[in-house]
């Protein structure tokens, strides 16, 4: 009843600008940071948590929201025909109409495809088209209408020296399987790209553009409706595909409105559960991809030698499916609608206009992507001159500090900026300046013990 009000309260219609006030009032619905704030507040070590963009801490709606249906309601969805089904299968297929509003991808121009995640939706894409090429040789591989998405040899597959992993290795692989070409669009000194850039490599043997809209280590945001446009225009026989995964948790986004094909994002980086995500595509275009996994509840009808499938969503999902979850994915939706995505993005922005500032101010810290923070996203990761990630990250562990370090599976992105590995702070609405005060002391700590 009290996180209620304190729920309400944020997200009141008429609130103003969200603020730290705000972010501290959030924090009490969490039960870790309530652990943190407590233990600060009794004098006690307590862990400054810096490292959303790897996966984000879930509040209490979302926990109560899964144990609820877990333990009041569980039941398998679209199987049998019970009530307790029934129920079930109506908080499911409502999630689903949560996503489709939280994103702007309305039905039925569009359908939301359960995934585990990003990772699984693009492997749903890539191997989708995969079975779809499979299928010019051996019909049963495909569905009707399969051929249109197709790959022949010499056709080409766009992507970005920036992406994630899990936005590359799917493309290569479906090129090396495909006889395709990829082509990856390269990044400049500050880790980001252009339309023009992209504009350069698009033709009529393009079939596929897939970048990503915030990059997990820049925190850029890229100008995806204008890569749309281009490709509509400079490339008619590609899909376009987006990797939301760092852009849905922190600032709104409108796929009707962008205009691309297929998006992805994971549920765990934005207050819900892991294991849940989604793949939101054109329903004419996941009508002609064939099913990358297969199994019971996907199908119209099987013999011992062949199977038909169900149209999207349901073909995309066999197997039992994972309710609590998709229920908790949709109280996360609820969660930060009531809040207002737009005031907590303003929010974040001015955390991150914050730490980049601060880090501009470090003499031998290179702050990754654009110096200006207009276009950056919830996030900033640096080099330390002279210093190794994984030793800067234990000197801001000792100090309670979490953060990521590593190449944030973006190797090439690293690679192409001259550097191995980084490190990189990622804020949500539930951080404060003081936390990003901790992180710039830790950087110079670090620089400090290890003279530099
Ligand atoms: C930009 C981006 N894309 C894709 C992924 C993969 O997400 P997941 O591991 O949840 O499938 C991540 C995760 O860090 C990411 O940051």
């Amino acid at each position: 009843m009290e996180d209620q009000t304190i729920n309400s309260e944020l997200g009141r219609a008429d609130a103003k600008d969200f603020g730290e006030a705000d972010a501290l009032a959030l924090r009490k619905q969490f039960a870790y940071f309530r652990q943190q704030d407590e233990r600060a507040a009794a004098g006690k070590d307590f862990s400054i948590y810096l490292d959303s963009a790897a996966t984000s801490q879930r509040p209490d709606p979302v926990l109560d929201a899964e144990r609820e249906f877990i333990t009041l309601q569980n039941a398998a969805v679209h199987r049998g025909t019970s009530n307790a089904v029934g129920e079930a299968t109506n908080r499911f297929e409502n999630a689903r109409q949560l996503v489709a509003q939280f994103l702007g991808a309305p039905e039925p121009e569009y359908t939301v495809v359960w995934a585990a995640g990003a990772t699984d939706a693009l492997n749903t894409i890539a191997t989708g088209i995969s079975e779809a090429t499979a299928a010019l040789s051996v019909p049963a591989l495909g569905v009707p209408g399969s051929e249109r998405l197709a790959i022949h040899p010499g056709d080409e597959i766009v992507t970005t020296e920036a992406e994630h992993h899990a936005n590359l290795i799917p493309w290569q692989r479906l090129a090396a399987r495909c006889g395709a070409k990829l082509l990856v669009v390269p990044v400049d000194e500050t880790g980001t790209w252009s339309v023009a850039a992209i504009r350069e490599v698009l033709n009529s043997r393009t079939r596929i553009v897939a970048f990503t809209d915030v990059s997990n280590v820049t925190g850029w945001r890229s100008p995806a409706a204008a890569v749309v446009q281009s490709v509509k225009q400079l490339a008619p026989n590609a899909v376009t595909v987006l990797d939301t995964c760092q852009s849905v948790p922190h600032v709104p986004v409108n796929i009707a409105a962008t205009g691309v094909d297929f998006a992805v994002f994971s549920g765990h980086k934005m207050f819900a559960p892991n294991g849940i995500g989604a793949l939101v595509g054109r329903t004419e275009l996941l009508a002609a991809l064939p099913p990358a996994r297969t199994g019971g509840s996907a199908i119209t009808r099987v013999s011992t030698d062949s199977a038909e499938f169900m149209p999207p969503p349901l073909r995309f999902e066999p197997g039992t499916q994972p309710v609590s979850q998709v229920v908790g994915l949709g109280a996360a939706i609820d969660f930060i609608s009531g809040l207002d995505i737009t005031r907590l993005a303003a929010y974040e922005h001015s955390l991150v206009e914050y730490l980049v500032s601060e880090i501009n101010r470090l003499n031998g810290v290179t702050l990754l992507g654009p110096a200006d923070p207009a276009d950056r996203v919830a996030l900033a990761a640096v080099n330390v001159a002279g210093v190794h990630a994984h030793d800067v990250g234990q000197v801001l562990d000792s100090a309670g500090v979490i953060t990521r370090v590593g190449h944030h599976c973006a190797q090439p992105l690293h690679r192409a900026l001259g550097i191995t590995a980084s490190v990189r702070a990622s804020v949500h609405a539930t951080n404060t300046v003081a936390e990003i005060d901790a992180f710039i002391a830790g950087l110079k700590d670090a620089k400090k013990y290890f003279q530099v």
